[in-house]
């Protein structure tokens, strides 16, 4: 038996990165997935892929910051498939030109952030949730960011939306637990999409590399896995937590990497 076999799920922002690896590895495990993007040539693509493999998928089009795009999804999932049983909430991301600091920050970025990183959530887990009800449960997954728990410069709605989708996450646990229905977190830190391996340069890519406790970067896949595990039944006792999955950046005293090259030097 696989992992998710015969599960229905909805992953939002699956036709890239971190959405799209963990659509693929809930499908190769035997899930019935929905891709929903607003690329939606993308989420056909992605979802044409995996159903010439034999697996299971089909794109269906979303804009995560609008309520109606996601109960229309969510809705369109259940007349195709007849239940719902796994809402990965994963659309998210920031606009590194407006999202600055408190005072310089553009206060649209501010509402756009909310909406994008939070609403979406709200909105998921609302519509899924009636659903899940009537299936005799289910689970929820809300993509966070390590910028929930460890501020920055700048990012600051990006920050404070992902810090309240932690929190959003416990009261849903909290709330239907009882219906059986769980909700956990990710909390991914630097993690080498498509567009952050593009995007970022070598001297910013070795200095996360330096702060890492492991000797590599994070890939989308890393992330698919937990959404994998969290989706399965194999994690269920595990509700209203947030699991990090970030190579040890944020583990230890922060001074330790420049530490270990003060006593090479020394040597
Ligand atoms: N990549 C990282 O290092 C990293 C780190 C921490 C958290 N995250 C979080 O992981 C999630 C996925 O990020 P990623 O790096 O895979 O991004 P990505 O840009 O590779 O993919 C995001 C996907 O979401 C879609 N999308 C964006 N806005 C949408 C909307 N309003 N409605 C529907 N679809 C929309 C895009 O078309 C794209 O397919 C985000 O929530 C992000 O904040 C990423």
């Amino acid at each position: 038996m696989k992992r998710v076999q015969g599960k229905v799920a909805i992953v939002t922002g699956g036709a890239s990165g971190i959405g799209l690896a963990s659509s693929q590895l809930m499908a190769k495990e035997g899930a019935k997935v929905v891709i929903a993007d607003y690329n939606l040539e993308g989420a056909e693509k992605a979802a044409q892929e995996l159903v010439s493999q034999g697996f299971e998928a089909q794109a269906m089009f979303l804009d995560a910051s609008k309520e109606e795009s996601i109960k229309e999804v969510v809705e369109k999932t259940v007349e195709a498939y007849g239940t719902l049983n796994v809402m990965y909430n994963n659309v998210g991301g920031t606009n590194l030109k407006k999202d600055l600091d408190i005072v310089n920050m553009d206060m649209s970025e501010w509402d756009r952030g909310m909406k994008m990183n939070l609403d979406s959530v709200v909105y998921g887990c609302r519509y899924a949730i009636p659903h899940m009800i009537k299936a005799g449960g289910g689970s929820i997954i809300n993509t966070a960011s390590m910028a929930a728990f460890a501020s920055d410069s700048v990012r600051t709605v990006y920050g404070a939306s992902k810090a309240a989708v932690v929190q959003l996450t416990k009261y849903v646990a909290t709330q239907y637990g009882k219906q059986n229905i769980r909700a956990n977190a990710i909390a991914p830190g630097l993690i080498l999409t498509p567009a952050a391996k593009n995007n970022l340069p070598e001297e910013m890519l070795h200095m996360f590399q330096k702060y890492n406790a492991l000797a590599y970067h994070g890939e989308p896949e890393d992330i698919g896995y937990t959404v994998v595990f969290l989706a399965s039944d194999e994690s269920k006792f595990i509700t209203g937590q947030t699991i990090q999955v970030e190579g040890g950046h944020y583990l230890a005293n922060p001074t330790v990497p420049d530490m270990r090259e003060l006593m090479a030097k020394k040597q």
